[in-house]
């Protein structure tokens, strides 16, 4: 089979496209056929080297696939074979709790992921994709979404609450349309306005460019009347945090998640967490049960994810350039077909 593998780091050089042997299938794997990959931030991660865990080289990049089952394990129950699927994030990350075991088992980072034309996994990393959406949506599902809406229902989003998203790449457009599902009002930003246009589509309330808005979080305490946002989704990491920290209200949630301005970029403030009884909380993507609880607000929903570019499997490299030059809006997803 086709796989693209990632056999060193830091450059576009280490990706090279591979012959391999076919998964093999035993009790209950899953054989699925990739028909749609998407990109997340995670894959520069991989890409530049910077995974704290258990990096596996030579790997199988991306961990984002949807598919279709062409073969199933004698022991394998919940499948069978032309089901449209899509694999969890952490093969290994069911429900309840995270596990060290299981946080070892994220595709693309310390397993081989999805950048192949087939992938055997265990019955319980797949999950059922929603009807509504084509294989390219559906594979924008397992990472950024089910992240956003981890952050969104960990905080305890409730109607009539607001929501700070940062930026408008894949995790931060989920968490915009997850936030309007749920009745909460939405503060975005970004460098563009024109993309800062396209968020009002979506359903955004309030906008702010944080280019020509340095102190942002002053704009964002505004619109909520001098008291700060209920939630914050923090995708910015050390260069975000502590104005992030200033948006939230006495008593919010910052969804802690990612690290796009790098590291050593600032400093944190650790003293306004408690001199403002904050809730900071570490998200980690999130368990097969809450992509499972997700699908079926989509699916109810009929919510479309947002694609930015779709770019076909033999020009993978050309998608990572992309990710890295940060001009999307949401997803950018590979077609297999
Ligand atoms: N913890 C987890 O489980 C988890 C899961 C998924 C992602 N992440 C992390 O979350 C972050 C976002 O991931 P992603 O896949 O959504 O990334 P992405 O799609 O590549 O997001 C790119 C967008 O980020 C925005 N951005 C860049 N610098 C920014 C800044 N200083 N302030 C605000 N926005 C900024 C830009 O939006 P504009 O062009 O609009 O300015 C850019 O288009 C990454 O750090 C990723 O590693 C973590």
């Amino acid at each position: 089979m086709k796989a693209y593998q990632l056999i060193g780091h830091n450059s576009l050089d280490a990706l090279k496209l591979v012959d391999l042997p076919g998964p093999k299938v035993v009790s209950n794997d899953v054989l699925v056929r990739i028909h749609a990959n998407s990109m997340n931030y995670w894959e520069l991660v991989i890409l530049r080297g910077g995974y704290a865990r258990n990096q596996k080289i030579p790997v199988i990049p991306v961990s984002d696939g949807a598919s279709e089952v062409v073969e199933i394990g004698e022991n394998v129950t919940a499948f069978k074979v032309g089901d449209r699927v899509a694999g969890t994030f952490f093969r290994d990350w069911v429900q309840g709790a995270p596990t060290e075991d299981m946080m070892n088992t994220a595709l693309g980072g310390g397993i081989d992921g999805m950048l192949a034309s087939y992938v055997a996994l265990p019955e319980h990393a797949w999950v059922k994709i929603p009807e509504h959406l084509t294989y390219e949506e559906a594979a924008t599902l397992p990472c950024a979404a089910v992240t956003a809406w981890n952050s969104l229902t960990t905080g305890g989003l409730i109607p009539g609450q607001t929501v700070l998203t940062l930026g408008t790449g894949g995790v931060s457009i989920f968490a915009l349309q997850f936030a309007k599902l749920f009745g909460a009002k939405v503060i975005i930003t970004s460098s563009s306005d024109e993309k800062l246009e396209r968020t009002r589509a979506l359903g955004a309330d309030e906008t702010i460019n944080y280019r020509t808005n340095p102190e942002w979080q002053e704009i964002a305490r505004s619109l909520t009347d001098g008291i700060g946002v209920d939630q914050v989704v923090e995708v910015g990491g050390e260069g975000t945090f502590s104005r992030s920290l200033s948006s939230a209200r006495m008593g919010g949630y910052i969804g802690t998640i990612g690290v796009l301005t790098g590291f050593g970029s600032g400093g944190l403030t650790p003293a306004s967490v408690f001199f403002n009884h904050l809730r900071v909380q570490g998200i980690y993507v999130g368990s097969r049960e809450m992509f499972e609880a997700m699908i079926k607000a989509i699916s109810l929903h009929r919510l479309l994810p947002v694609i930015d570019e779709t770019i076909p499997f033999a020009e993978v490299k050309r998608a990572y350039e992309l990710l890295e030059k940060g001009k999307h809006f949401g997803k950018i997803v590979i077609s297999h077909s």
